[in-house]
């Protein structure tokens, strides 16, 4: 976590994410969320799910970390609105790290965080749905 760098080492849609986040916050009673660590440096990410008719109908998240934690938390948020639940489990972190624009080699596990918050939140969506104990929360 830090500011340990020049922005200017980062790809323009990782600042512009940075600087503006999108779908940032809380969400009251969502269908489907998790929280995960990233296993390299501790950072955090909440990820809250609204799903209908088998889509993301609305996401909000909350990422404790760095800046590239923040960019790709704020993009894969926008990614995957709309898509289907299936979409959302087949997300990589080298979608997401290819999708704003690339991240210097010591920053590519930064997008590790939003792919894996992601897949486990519809992993509780999931459970909550067929009315099985929510594993995580
Ligand atoms: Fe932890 Fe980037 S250094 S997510």
């Amino acid at each position: 976590m830090g500011y340990d760098r020049s922005m200017a080492a980062y790809a323009p849609l990782v600042i512009e994410h940075f600087e503006n986040p999108r779908n940032a916050g809380e969400m009251a009673d969502p269908d489907g969320e998790a929280t995960t660590a990233n296993p390299v440096c501790g950072d955090r990410m909440r990820v809250m799910l609204r799903v209908a008719d088998g889509r993301v109908q609305e996401i909000r998240w909350q990422t404790r970390g760095c800046p590239p934690a923040i960019a790709t938390s704020s993009f894969a948020s926008e990614m995957v609105q709309g898509w289907t639940i299936e979409q959302v489990e087949a997300l990589t972190r080298e979608a997401i790290a290819e999708g704003i624009g690339g991240l210097p080699g010591d920053k590519v596990h930064c997008s590790v965080l939003a792919a894996d918050a992601l897949r486990s939140a519809v992993a509780n969506y999931r459970a909550k749905a067929a009315g099985r104990p929510a594993t995580d929360a």
